[in-house]
C-alpha cells in the first residue's frame, strides 16, 4: 500500500525553490510542510498540493498576540496539515506538555490534520500531551539521534516502536530522521508504517522524487 511522504523544509526554502518544485507537488502521496511565508504561493501554484504548516499558535483564534499565527489562520490560507511538537520546537522553544496539548486541540478545532512529533520519550510525551487525541492524529516518531545526523533507525527498531505507539491508541504512525532515497527502500518495508517525515532530503528535487516514487 502507498505510504505518505511529508517533506519538512524547516527554516529553509524560497519562492524560487518552491516554484521549481511544481511537478513534485502533484504527487498525491506527498505533503509539503512549509515556512508560513511560502504557504500562499504553494496554494496559488494550482498543483492540488497538500500543504502543512510547521507549527501553530497556542492561542486559539485571533487577538493581541503579536507575531503569532493561529490554526484558524492556517486553515484560512488553505493549509490542510500542521506539524506540532517537532523536536526542534521542543529543544529551542521549550515546548512540551500543556502547550502542545493546546496546540493540538486548536488545530483539530480549526479542521487541520495534525502531524504530532515525538522522540525517544514518546511514551511520556504521548501520555502527557496527546492521549485523548491519539486516534485522530498522525504520530511521527522521530528519534533525536536520527534527525539530521545520518543515523537512520533500522527497520526492526522502527517496527518495535511503531507497535508500541499503536498500543497506546494511535492509528497512523510515521517515521522520521535521516530518511533518504537509499534507506527509504528498507523503511518502507515496515508494513504498519503510515509514512515518512523527511527533512534535509526534501529540499533536493531528485532526492525527494525518488523517495516519493519508492513510497507509492
Ligand atoms: P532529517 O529531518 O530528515 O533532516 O533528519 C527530519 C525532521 O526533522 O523532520
Amino acid at each position: 500500500m502507498s505510504k505518505i511522504v511529508v517533506g519538512n523544509w524547516k527554516m529553509n526554502g524560497s519562492c524560487t525553490l518552491l516554484r521549481d518544485f511544481k511537478d513534485i507537488l502533484q504527487y498525491k502521496n506527498f505533503i509539503l510542510a512549509l515556512p508560513y511565508t511560502l504557504i500562499h504561493l504553494a496554494k496559488t501554484l494550482n498543483t492540488g498540493a497538500l500543504i502543512a504548516a510547521q507549527d501553530c499558535s497556542v492561542f486559539c483564534q485571533s487577538g493581541a498576540y503579536t507575531g503569532e499565527i493561529s490554526a484558524v489562520m492556517l486553515k484560512d490560507i488553505g493549509a490542510e496539515y500542521v506539524i506540532i511538537g517537532h523536536s526542534e520546537r521542543r529543544r529551542y522553544f521549550a515546548e512540551c506538555g500543556d502547550t502542545i496539548a493546546q496546540k493540538i486541540e486548536n488545530a483539530i478545532n480549526a479542521g487541520l490534520q495534525v502531524i504530532y512529533c515525538v522522540n525517544e520519550d514518546y511514551n511520556q510525551q504521548i501520555n502527557n500531551e496527546a492521549l485523548q487525541f491519539l486516534e485522530n492524529i498522525i504520530v511521527a516518531y522521530e528519534p533525536v539521534s536520527a534527525i539530521g545526523t545520518g543515523n537512520v533507525s533500522d527497520a526492526d527498531s522502527i517496527t518495535q516502536i511503531c507497535d508500541a505507539i499503536c498500543e497506546l491508541g494511535a492509528k497512523r504512525v510515521m517515521y522520521g530522521g535521516s530518511v533518504n532515497k537509499v534507506n527509504i527502500k528498507e523503511i518502507i518495508q515496515v508494513g504498519k508504517l503510515y509514512g515518512v517525515l523527511v527533512g534535509g532530503a526534501s529540499l533536493k528535487i531528485d532526492e525527494i522524487a525518488d523517495i516519493i516514487k519508492a513510497s507509492i
